[in-house]
């Protein structure tokens, strides 16, 4: 297996390390979690080059975006970034502007990168991370941009360093990629086919992360519940459990059709792991989701939320829903308000419908105007609010332990209950990192306000 090697890593930082001031790096990051945690691996080889992270773009060295494709909007915000950055690097030759994830992945961004934005220095994707040092070494060397794209990933590199976001908290890879290749979705086409971590290098983290302070695992996969390195999800959400130092365990993003009883039976019987399930459905209609290929109908997701709220009682559910799918009629949206009100979710991410190129309901007929797809949307998200307030209301004068996560803008601290609501507090910053028991005094749609007791 060919191991991460620190050989590049140390010629930057001998470059670096000649220069009069420390250089600056700044790490933009579009997209889902498994990307936040690709952008700590990012910042981790930058350290390890000499760099200092900074937020500061009118100061920063280098730039490197990391990007996200799974709609149009997140294309379009690296674009405006990158014309902005035209005239940084006519103001600071020195400047290295580094473009990387998901969106490379894609030909004709690279192509059209090349064309449109020429001022790039270094382009790869997203089974090669871990040869940025390299690739940044190139570029130093060399003029024009350098591109390096693979089309998947030949193993697992373990064993990047890793500068974490958060001190409590931390995100673990259990797998990568997917195979599920729902007809409106990119992911499978630039993040390639799933991959699971051993066991052992995955129990090998989360310890390393207990040894540092973190108290709060998030295991990571696109279908996190479709893990096979050997032993099932199940298995090891109970192996992760052991781990001692750990206090809470979550996990993200579950496909429903792999939500087994042994999974639901864990959440029940694990205290580590949190009253709280992400089960996205995206649509209500049995026509939609067959031509979706999300391979569930509407009465089986149904039953499958019952199952779980009646073999974990007081989960929260949340979920991911999408509206103007091409061929949604009134009545098919009527579906998928129908699962908002049976799943009652504590919250959902809802999101319009954009069409990516590659993918096959790009080429389906009857993709629906924006006019219709909008106020659909705006139905929807004003009933998942309305539930959402509902749900939060529920909580007023409950008891919930609250993992301390940092003190915010207004002083007060704040954290997330086990069922994963966000609630803010008065109290002492020590109190960071720690299970507190706090009483709910105020309800607000998406977060709550409390006191300690
Ligand atoms: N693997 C996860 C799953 O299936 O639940 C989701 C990963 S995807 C990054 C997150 C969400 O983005 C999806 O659940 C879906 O709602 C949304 N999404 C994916 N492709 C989309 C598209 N073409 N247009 C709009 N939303 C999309
Ligand atoms: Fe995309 Fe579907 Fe895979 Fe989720 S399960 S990443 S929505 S293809
Ligand atoms: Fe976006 Fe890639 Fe995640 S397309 S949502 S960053 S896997």
């Amino acid at each position: 297996m060919e191991k991460w090697t620190t050989y590049y890593v140390d010629k930057m930082l001998k470059i670096n390390q000649e220069l009069e001031l420390q250089p600056k790096a700044m790490v933009v990051t579009y997209g889902c979690q498994m990307n936040a945690r690709d952008s700590e691996k990012l910042a981790g080889m930058l350290t390890e080059m000499g760099y200092a992270i900074t937020e500061d773009e009118d100061a920063t060295d280098l730039v490197i975006f990391n990007t996200c494709c799974v709609r149009e909007n997140a294309e379009n915000r690296l674009y405006g970034n990158l014309g902005n950055f035209k005239v940084r690097k006519e103001q600071n030759r020195n400047l290295k502007l580094v473009l990387c994830g998901c969106m490379m992945q894609q030909d004709m961004v690279v192509e059209k990168i090349k064309g449109s934005y020429p001022y790039v220095d270094v382009i790869f994707g997203t089974f090669n991370i871990y040869r940025f040092p390299q690739l940044l070494h190139t570029s130093l060397e060399t003029k024009g941009i350098i591109v390096d794209i693979w089309q998947e990933a030949p193993e697992i590199i373990e064993d990047l360093p890793s500068l974490r976001e958060f001190p409590y908290k931390a995100g673990v890879n259990i797998m990568y990629g997917c195979d599920n290749f729902c007809t409106f979705c990119i992911v499978p086409y630039v993040r390639g086919r799933e991959r699971s971590r051993r066991p052992e290098d995955i129990l090998a983290e989360v310890q390393a992360l207990a040894d540092d302070g973190v108290r709060e695992i998030m295991l990571l996969g696109q279908n996190v519940n479709s893990y096979n390195g050997g032993i099932s999800f199940a298995e090891l959400l109970h192996k992760v459990s052991e781990v001692e130092g750990i206090a809470r365990i979550r996990f993200i993003s579950s496909h429903p059709k792999d939500v087994t009883d042994d999974v639901i039976e864990a959440i029940r019987d694990l205290p580590k792991v949190c009253n709280y399930l992400h089960l996205p459905f995206q649509a209500g209609s049995d026509k939609i989701l067959e031509n979706m290929n999300r391979k569930h109908t509407k009465k089986w997701y149904m039953d499958l939320v019952d199952k779980v709220k009646a073999g974990v009682p007081g989960i929260a559910l949340t979920t991911d829903i999408m509206v103007g799918f091409p061929g949604e009629t009134e009545e098919d949206f009527q579906d998928t308000l129908d699962i908002v009100r049976h799943g009652r979710f504590a919250s959902a991410f809802t999101f319009i419908y954009s069409r990516r190129l590659g993918t096959p309901a790009d080429h389906m007929d009857d993709q629906i105007p924006e006019s219709v797809v909008k106020e659909r949307f705006n139905r929807l998200l004003e009933e998942v609010n309305r539930i959402t307030g509902e749900i939060s209301a529920e909580k007023l004068g409950c008891e919930l332990e609250v993992l301390v996560e940092g003190v915010g803008k207004d002083g007060l601290l704040h954290g997330r209950a086990d069922d994963n609501s966000l609630v803010h507090f008065e109290g002492d910053s020590d109190l960071c990192g720690k299970l507190v028991k706090v009483k709910i005094i105020g309800a607000k749609t998406f977060y709550l306000t409390g006191e300690i007791m």
